[in-house]
């Protein structure tokens, strides 16, 4: 059975792992690039995008293809509450039901749901969206990182495009070893020993990848949490002089934009409250922010640098056992979608 957006490569392993596998929800933007009254079009895991808020600031996401013809309903009006396309003139609301067909009053399409609609909410500065390999089923749970929920953490948000594979980014999250060696002028990861034995360690939600002999020193561990959306966390031990609050945590998603580029999704948090909150968040964006973009560039790079097809001469060793591990799951996960697609 063919994937519902007719995009051929979602019908194969190899097109899910690089353009994300379905059931599963992905961040696709930041929160404020979806302003009220616009018409927002976005590519995202192999889906062409339409995003937008209704009057009351509810963010929709639907696909940009005008049930009539194909036209991009991102080129149509903003009413409020629905789209008009500007071929002609169709109108369609936030389900996706064709409200009217003014060329045609009456036209059997008037009343139909002929628009893909994904389940889609707002969280922690980013708009997500669920992707389900069946068009109308139920959207798993939101279940986002502790950080990214409990009133006792706060954060910052940094948002990147980079161009290159999406699984790069999966890769190099999982990847604790590059700190020591792609960032060690940077402030917090010049510390301690560039040699590591490592080990992984299962939670309930996926599993931990972290040094044997040191912890706390630089980037020692990162974590993949898979709850129905794919996180990566990770913590930076912070000297001093970065102010009050505990370790600096950051969460991490990516989601592929297309075969060969990516979004990604840095929550840069810190378990700090009252007036330590004030003072971090002062700090962080005086002088923390424009440290971290600098590493950051460093990451990008790299994997805009590497080969499409780094992937099929590679000679991993031990410091690379999670990104094993990962690509099995990844793919594991990938060929289960096609059979129960194949099997429904
Ligand atoms: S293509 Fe949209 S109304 Fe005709
Ligand atoms: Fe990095």
């Amino acid at each position: 059975m063919r994937h519902p957006s007719g995009n051929p490569s979602l019908d194969t392993v190899d097109g899910l792992l690089r353009l994300g596998l379905r059931d599963r929800w992905y961040a696709l933007c930041p929160a404020g690039q979806v302003r009220r009254g616009e018409l927002v079009r976005l590519d995202r895991v192999g889906e062409e995008l339409l995003i937008w808020r209704d009057a009351a600031g509810t963010v929709h996401v639907q696909e940009d293809r005008c049930p009539h013809r194909g036209a991009r309903l991102s080129q149509g009006v903003h009413m409020g509450d629905r789209i008009a396309c500007n071929y002609h003139g169709l109108q369609i609301d936030d389900e996706g039901v064709v409200v009217s067909v003014p060329g045609v009053p009456g036209c059997a399409l008037e009343g139909k749901r002929a628009l893909r609609t994904f389940p889609a909410l707002e969280h922690a500065g980013a708009v997500f969206a669920w992707f389900g390999d069946q068009e109308d089923a139920e959207p798993a749970p939101f279940q986002p990182p502790e950080q990214l929920v409990d009133p006792e953490w706060d954060g910052f948000l940094a948002y990147v495009e980079w161009d290159a594979p999406w699984v790069y980014s999966l890769d190099n999250l999982m990847d604790p070893m590059h700190g020591a060696f792609l960032h060690r002028k940077s402030h917090t990861m010049s510390t301690g020993k560039r040699e590591a034995l490592f080990q992984i360690r299962d939670t309930p939600t996926g599993f931990v990848f972290e040094k044997t002999d040191q912890a706390g020193v630089n980037f020692d561990w990162s974590e993949w949490i898979d709850t129905d959306m794919h996180w990566v966390r990770l913590s930076i031990p912070y000297p001093a002089t970065a102010g009050p609050g505990g370790p600096f945590t950051i969460v991490c998603t990516a989601t592929p934009i297309n075969e060969t580029q990516h979004a990604a999704f840095f929550w840069r948090t810190r378990k700090v409250t009252g007036w330590q909150r004030d003072s971090w968040r002062f700090l962080y964006k005086a002088r923390l922010e424009p440290r971290h973009w600098e590493v950051l560039e460093q990451d990008r790079v790299m994997e805009e640098a590497m080969p499409l097809d780094a992937w099929s001469r590679e000679n991993l060793y031990q410091h690379d056992l999670a990104i094993v591990r990962l690509r099995r799951m990844l793919g594991g996960e990938a060929r289960r979608q096609l059979r129960a697609r194949e099997a429904r």
